[in-house]
């Protein structure tokens, strides 16, 4: 065996080494040399074929190009290992440098808030809280509550009627869920000593009205307390801690001015005044009281002769309004995410 022949294997199986990308493919060409049936193993089988004298120095020679075939594979091996990892770690790759992608978070509508903290403020002085139809009957809406056909009261609401159905309109407010509520709550104790009702309603209401303070849909929070010998007192305390609580504040003055109702009698309005703020000494109308009228309780199932009541009715929107310094009542229902997001 003439020294060209194992060169130039040793080439071939160089050469055929390096051209291979997949793993696989160079077991499979390992075996073409070295294998069993692989062409340096017939060499070496072949030496004993050979003279005694030359055996020795062709078997050198053959050891000496297995060793180099060898360490070609193990090398080539490497290569192809390093190169898998390689591309795995590109396919892989994170680029912590990117900016992440943020989930916007929702959050609630200012009013939301103020409506939730109402809440909040008068379950904590033992109130329920109730809900009414947006779309009301007259008779809920006026009628029982002390306020006849042709009443000059009813042309202080602005009403959406509904067009062909006679005697149903969007609620003017939310008092008609005073009506309600007492029935619900006679007609549940029916039989039994009647329990005080102390209730809220919060909820939107509607009117035929658009200017920077008047929207044609706003939110209103009415409230009922009637039991025996509930007074205007009461609804001095209840509503004057209710405000302190609500502010956060004890720098504020409340004044409750003689007003009409005709569900209440007597009826007032309430002001407050901020001590402090760059409101500080104007008194600033929010909400509607009084004690509620002997009619509205009867239209209610109650009986005026052993129970009273006071009720009221706030403008949370403008509380809110108050409560964050906002001047434009529209800006609460334009959806605008730059100012709704404000208050997140
Ligand atoms: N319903 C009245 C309005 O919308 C507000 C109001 C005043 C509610 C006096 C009351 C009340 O419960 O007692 O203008």
């Amino acid at each position: 065996m003439c020294c060209s022949t194992l060169t130039s294997l040793v080439a071939t199986a160089l050469a055929d080494f390096a051209a291979i990308l997949e793993a696989a493919k160079l077991e499979e060409a390992k075996a073409r040399y070295l294998g069993k049936e692989g062409s340096l193993t017939a060499l070496l089988k072949g030496l004993g074929k050979l003279p005694p004298e030359e055996r020795k120095v062709a078997g050198a020679a053959i050891n000496e190009a297995k060793s180099c075939i060898e360490t070609a594979l193990g090398a080539r091996r490497e290569a192809l290992r390093f190169a898998r990892l390689e591309a795995q770690l590109a396919a892989e790759a994170l680029d912590v440098t990117l900016p992440g992608r943020r989930q916007s978070g929702g959050g609630l509508h200012p009013v939301t808030r103020t409506l939730d903290r109402i809440e909040q403020l008068f379950r904590s002085i033992g109130f329920t809280v109730a809900d009414g139809p947006e779309i009301e009957t007259d008779w809920h809406n006026f009628t029982a509550l002390n306020t006849p056909e042709n009443h000059p009261a009813r042309s202080m609401h602005d009403t959406f009627y509904l067009q062909d159905a006679p005697g149903v309109l969007l609620r003017t407010h939310t008092s008609p869920v005073q009506i309600r509520s007492m029935l619900a709550h006679v007609e549940k104790y029916r039989g039994v000593p009647l329990p005080e009702l102390r209730v809220i309603c919060p909820g939107r209401v509607y009117r035929v009205d658009s200017d920077a303070t008047h929207s044609p849909m706003f939110h209103q929070v009415e409230g009922l307390w009637v039991g025996k010998g509930v007074s205007f007192a009461d609804l001095k305390g209840v509503i004057a801690d209710f405000l302190r609580n609500f502010f956060e504040s004890d720098d504020l003055n409340v004044r409750f001015r003689p007003s009409f109702f005709p569900f209440t009698e007597p009826s007032a309005e309430i002001d407050v005044a901020f001590m402090q703020g760059a409101l500080k000494g104007r008194w600033l109308e929010i909400a509607g009281c009084g004690m509620v009228h002997p009619n509205v309780l009867r239209s209610g199932g109650f009986d005026p002769e052993q129970v009273t009541g006071f009720a009221f009715g706030f403008g949370p929107d403008r509380l809110t309004m108050l409560r964050y310094g906002i001047h434009d009542l529209r800006l609460f229902f334009e959806n605008d995410l730059r100012f709704l997001s404000q208050f997140q």
